[in-house]
């Protein structure tokens, strides 16, 4: 079966990619590298010693679209291209909806229109409001965003539902993850931020190889063990593998099907520096700073859905993910530019 990845340049459908094509999958790449650069793509066929197909286009280009689904037999459509930003978003917001939300509309008109009825997307545990009980499960609240990016993955699972409710052949799985970390253990693809990183393992990686000085640690006065934000890290070859699962799921089980991508276990800000620090010998300086606004204390997730339905479980440990991030950022410094 061919799959249309869309965002597969980036850094969750990169890694995907090589899921997708050890698994046999054909794979056709749609994504207009406004984060990411070809160069994933070259390694990614490199990883798996299969080629795919990439069309450097916007996902918002309906005649795009239109003409990959008519020279392709696509049978599922993994859509992961958005920004991603949330400090941006909150500077850009039309700039985040136009992009987030119109490139849903317009992948579901095309799909609709060729008789492409499976999607994959790329939620958010930023979906979930901040008044649930941990673990979060998919049955909790959502909604009460803090950011338009937040919103823009709250806005495209609705499209979707309603979109799989008018047309009852559609099937949708909304993968809601939670801290992506971690790179392909080769070393040849992982996270590569533009800019300064706002996501705490790649700026602790950014330290560790000199590109940055120290790393703030937003708030030590959380109600948490150690004082520090509390996350449900998971690293993305599992996120990948989650992927492939929602297909094979998605393929026998018509309408919404909504799974969280965790492991279940929550490390805090510290935890991850002394881990980091344990796997790799590298000293990382750290400050406290003041909390960032929006940030909640203690965020993880219930993967039991994900365990029991689509037979998927997180198979990376703590080690594993510090190690494989160090793997890729110590052998390509400055990322995929060197
Ligand atoms: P990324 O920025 O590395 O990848 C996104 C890709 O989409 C990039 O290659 C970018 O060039 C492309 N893109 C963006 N807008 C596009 C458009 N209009 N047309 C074509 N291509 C476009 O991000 P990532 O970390 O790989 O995230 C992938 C998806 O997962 C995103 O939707 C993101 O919101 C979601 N997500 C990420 C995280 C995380 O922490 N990384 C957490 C939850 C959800
Ligand atoms: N942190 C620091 N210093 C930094 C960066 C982060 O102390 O320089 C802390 C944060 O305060 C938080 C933890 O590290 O306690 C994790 O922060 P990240 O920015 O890495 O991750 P978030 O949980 O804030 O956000 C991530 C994604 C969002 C997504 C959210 C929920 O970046 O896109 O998970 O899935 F919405």
């Amino acid at each position: 079966m061919n799959v249309l990845v869309t965002g597969g340049a980036g850094f969750i459908g990169s890694h995907t990619c090589v899921e997708l094509l050890e698994k046999g999958y054909g794979v056709v790449v749609i994504d207009n590298l406004v984060n990411s650069c070809e160069k994933s793509l070259e390694r990614v066929q490199q990883i798996a010693g299969k080629d795919l197909v990439f069309y450097e286009n916007d996902v918002r280009d309906r005649a795009a679209l239109d003409s990959i689904f008519e020279k392709y037999d696509i049978g599922c459509v993994i859509h992961f291209a958005g920004l991603k930003a949330v400090g941006e978003s909150v500077a850009m917001p039309l700039e985040y909806y136009d992009n987030n939300l119109f490139s849903t509309v317009t992948l579901c008109e095309s799909m609709r229109e060729h008789h492409v009825n499976n999607i994959v997307f790329s939620s958010s545990a930023t979906v979930y409001s901040g008044d649930n009980e941990m673990p979060l499960r998919e049955s909790s609240h959502t909604g009460m965003c803090t950011n338009p990016y937040g919103w823009t993955k709250y806005m495209s699972e609705q499209i979707l539902r309603d979109t799989a409710k008018a047309n009852p052949d559609w099937s949708i799985a909304l993968l809601r993850y939670f801290n992506p970390i971690g790179a392909h253990p080769s070393g040849l693809i992982g996270e590569d931020p533009r800019g300064i990183p706002n996501n705490l393992m790649p700026y602790i990686s950014q330290v560790a190889v000199g590109r940055l000085d120290h790393l703030s640690v937003y708030g030590d006065d959380y109600h948490t063990p150690d004082g520090t934000g509390v996350r449900d890290y998971i690293h993305v070859c599992d996120l990948a593998a989650g992927h492939v699962a929602a297909i094979e799921y998605m393929l026998g089980h018509k309408g919404e099907n909504v799974f969280n991508l965790g492991t279940g276990t929550g490390y805090s800000v510290l935890d991850m520096v002394k881990a980091f620090e344990r796997v790799t010998g590298k000293k990382i300086p750290y400050e406290i700073a003041p909390r960032r606004p929006g940030d909640l204390a203690t965020v993880y997730s219930s993967p039991d859905k994900s365990a029991e339905l689509l037979g998927w479980k997180a198979r990376y440990n703590l080690e594993d993910m510090c190690r494989d991030t160090w793997n890729w950022q110590s052998h390509n410094p400055m990322g995929y530019a060197g």
